[in-house]
């Protein structure tokens, strides 16, 4: 199979959850544009909706949030889902903490396993009122409690607790500081800027003053640099000479650590036009078919990458040499512990590889087919999913990837975009269980 032509991915993930609760708490309309209509962000669209922001969507990726203030939410008067989105359900429990009114969080069963105590415990320090039910949703927050500054210092790198505790201090008494072991995305912190918020940055310390008010903004979000990265793999593993482009990247360095991963395993990702849209980097990258070879991955750059570890170990199974990836223990608490997952599909498809607690070793193959063909189970899992399909370019025989469905979380059109850079891949229908 070869991956060749020119591509965009659809918008951030994460740049869609937080623009539309940030422009609902605004004054006036924002207009964005490239949104991700996938079914994490319409879980954030529906529940800022039900919170009595009216959100008009002319397309699927443009929305117009007419803003209701910091003090305009109102009570859903019913549990707010947040489906499968690990995002949304912590951001909003930041969110919430500080209004007058009481709001309970639930999800999928996926999420309903995920750990919420992260965020619970910083925003119970700053005086609000939340339950977990023994660490996990339902989430219970109870209004009308006054919330104070504080500094706290996260005991993980996470930018999903990092901007749940930025979303209630907007709400807090006093300027409050949170400081992280490692970096992790920053797109709340940019995007609060634009809005006008003073936010300072120095190293690993982010702190917040409390406004007045938001105001709106213009926002075009960027294509999601990790739904970028099954083909930026893709590429590396089977593109022509003249290469796969893909166009609108988001280049946040927050959010590339597998660039430098991959390029230090021998990749040959030219990046192109690298400019800003509004407050954001972005950048044409074209992908050139590379033999890779195993590398220790720092420590450093596992934040900076985690989403696009499961697709980086497919890498890796296709270098020469060993990789190993340690100080990645936050892979077990995603969408399916993505340790695991990857590693009974590497069992699957032949692939020799060692667990370990926060990681893996893998052996790769180098040239020729690195897997077998097999079954393997996605676990629910978007990410494991796509990343089994991409695996499918150095396979012996087919793979098929149980439990798909899941993919419309982050990528609607993931399939039809594939097949039209040259990935032999379909979907079945969806079989009754019963
Ligand atoms: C995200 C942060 C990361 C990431 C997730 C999206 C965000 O999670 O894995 O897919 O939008 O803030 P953690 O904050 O748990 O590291």
């Amino acid at each position: 199979m070869r991956i060749f032509g020119t591509m965009a991915v659809p918008g951030d993930k994460s740049i869609s959850h937080r623009a539309l609760m940030l422009c609902g708490i605004a004054e006036g309309m924002s207009e964005v544009s490239d949104f991700l209509a996938s079914e994490d962000c319409l879980a954030t669209l529906a529940a800022m909706r039900a919170l009595g922001v009216r959100i008009e969507q002319p397309s699927d990726t443009q929305v117009l949030i007419h803003g209701v203030g910091l003090h305009g939410l109102r009570d859903a008067g019913r549990a707010l889902d947040m489906g499968n989105a690990g995002t949304a359900m912590r951001l909003f429990t930041g969110l919430l903490a500080a209004q007058k009114f009481d709001s309970r969080l639930v999800g999928d069963a996926s999420l309903m396993k995920r750990p919420m105590e992260r965020v619970a415990k910083p925003l119970r320090e700053m005086g609000a009122d939340v339950r977990t039910c023994n660490g996990t949703p339902p989430v219970d927050i109870g209004g009308g409690h006054r919330l104070h500054g504080v500094e706290y210092r996260m005991p993980m790198s996470s930018a999903q607790v990092k901007s749940a505790i930025l979303l209630a201090a907007l709400y807090a008494d006093a300027t409050t500081t949170i400081s992280a072991p490692a970096s992790s995305r920053d797109h709340s912190e940019r995007i609060l800027k634009g809005c006008g918020v003073r936010v300072d940055t120095e190293g690993l310390r982010t702190t917040l003053h409390p406004p007045q008010r938001l105001l709106n903004q213009k926002l075009t979000v960027p294509g999601d640099f990790s739904s970028a990265a099954f083909f930026i793999v893709a590429g590396l593993l089977g593109a022509p000479p003249e290469g796969l482009m893909i166009s609108g990247v988001g280049m946040n360095p927050t959010r590339t650590g597998l660039l430098d991963i991959l390029r230090s395993m021998g990749a040959d990702i030219e990046i192109l036009n690298a400019r800003m849209s509004g407050a954001e980097p972005v950048a044409e990258l074209r992908v050139h078919a590379s033999r890779l070879r195993g590398v220790t991955v720092p420590v450093e750059s596992v934040s900076l990458a985690i989403d696009e570890l499961p697709v980086l170990f497919i890498a890796a199974a296709c270098a020469q040499g060993v990789t190993s990836v340690t100080g990645a223990e936050e892979l077990r608490l995603k969408e399916s512990d993505r340790i695991a997952a990857m590693s009974a599909g590497f069992t699957a498809l032949g692939v020799a590889h060692a667990v370990l607690p926060d990681g893996m070793r893998i052996e790769g193959r180098g040239e020729g087919p690195a897997f077998s063909g097999g079954t393997v189970d996605s676990f629910g899992d978007h990410r494991i999913a796509m990343s089994f399909s991409i695996a499918s370019l150095r396979a012996a025989e087919p793979i098929k990837i149980l439990d798909v469905a899941n993919v419309a979380t982050s990528f609607p059109g993931f399939v039809p975009l594939a097949r039209s850079v040259g990935l032999a891949i379909r979907e079945s229908p969806i079989r009754d269980p019963k």
